[in-house]
């Protein structure tokens, strides 16, 4: 199994992320309006981003349906990005454990941890105002040990901050959406965008790094992780709630849902593809979306 000690590239990196921390980092406490009623005055995700958008059930709803529907997704989104960030956070002390005091990395990754402390009470606060279920997955974290381990958990950080960075840079853009739903999410992308940097270092420092069984564990498990992170980015939960009949089925098998995942998913994918992780991404996408289809029909 490979070591990775000193890793210099990671740490230059880190030292520029801790500056960059000091210079940028956001209380959402105090920089976000939550004065605002989280209520139904405006879609709190783009409509084309919803997973049932286009289908049935969706060109029967009211325009009043849509938006109430908008704020479950929405509700269900951040649950999911409580639940992912948790798994992160757990993922990041343990590799914590192993870094030297003396190395950038220690204190970049405590400031992620802090960052992600944040983005959770944050996703907290919206769903306690917003008059959702509190929705989320509640399985169990699970984490492999050693280098290819680690490489395989920071490709899944790297993974769920991609899908969610997706959503969120398409909501705080959009002028008719929410208030509260885009400064959540712009406050996200800025934030997200040092830890994006850190995995993707690491990542491409401790690629070649590797033997080859550590390659060939990352490449063999790399797409059935990414398909379990895509199924639970969707939940059944809301369209049980709001009495949608068939709903998880439509969103799932509906071409624009797998559109979105596949564009959230294209940053990830190019990365990986220069890296070397995979040759040709379109079969590994397909199989990683058709694994997470089915691995949410079985849920
Ligand atoms: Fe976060
Ligand atoms: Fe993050």
């Amino acid at each position: 199994m490979t070591t990775l000690v000193d890793m210099p590239t990671t740490a230059a990196r880190s030292d520029q992320l801790i500056a960059a921390s000091e210079r940028s980092t956001h209380d959402p406490f105090d920089e976000i309006d939550w004065d605002t009623p989280i209520d139904d005055s405006a879609f709190h995700l783009p409509p084309e981003l919803l997973s049932l958008y286009g289908t049935e059930p969706w060109e029967a709803m009211s325009e009043a349906e849509r938006i109430a529907y908008s704020r479950h997704e929405a509700a269900a989104m951040f649950g999911a990005g409580i639940w992912f960030e948790n798994a992160l956070m757990q993922i990041v002390l343990r590799h914590l454990t192993e870094v030297d005091v003396q190395n950038p990395m220690h204190r970049y990754l405590l400031v992620e941890v802090a960052d992600e402390c944040r983005h959770s009470m944050m996703f907290g606060e919206y769903i306690r105002r917003a008059g959702t279920p509190s929705y989320g997955p509640t399985r169990e974290v699970t984490i492999e040990p050693g280098a290819g381990g680690r490489a395989m958990s920071y490709l899944a950080i790297l993974a769920i901050e991609e899908l969610l960075d997706y959503a969120n840079r398409a909501t705080m853009k959009g002028d008719q959406l929410h208030p509260v739903a885009r400064q959540i999410s712009k406050l996200h992308v800025l934030e997200e965008a040092r830890h994006v940097s850190f995995a993707k270092t690491y990542l491409t420092e401790c690629w070649p790094a590797l033997d080859a069984a550590e390659h060939d564990f990352v490449r063999s498990i790399a797409p059935d992780l990414i398909a379990e992170i895509v199924a639970l980015s969707l939940n059944a939960e809301v369209f049980a709630h709001l009495g949608i009949t068939g709903g998880y089925e439509i969103a799932k098998a509906n071409p624009n849902y797998q559109a979105n995942v596949v564009a959230g998913l294209s940053k990830l994918t190019r990365f990986l593809t220069d890296l070397g992780v995979i040759d040709d991404p379109q079969p590994w996408i397909e199989r990683g979306l058709i694994a997470g289809i089915d691995t949410m029909s079985t849920r």
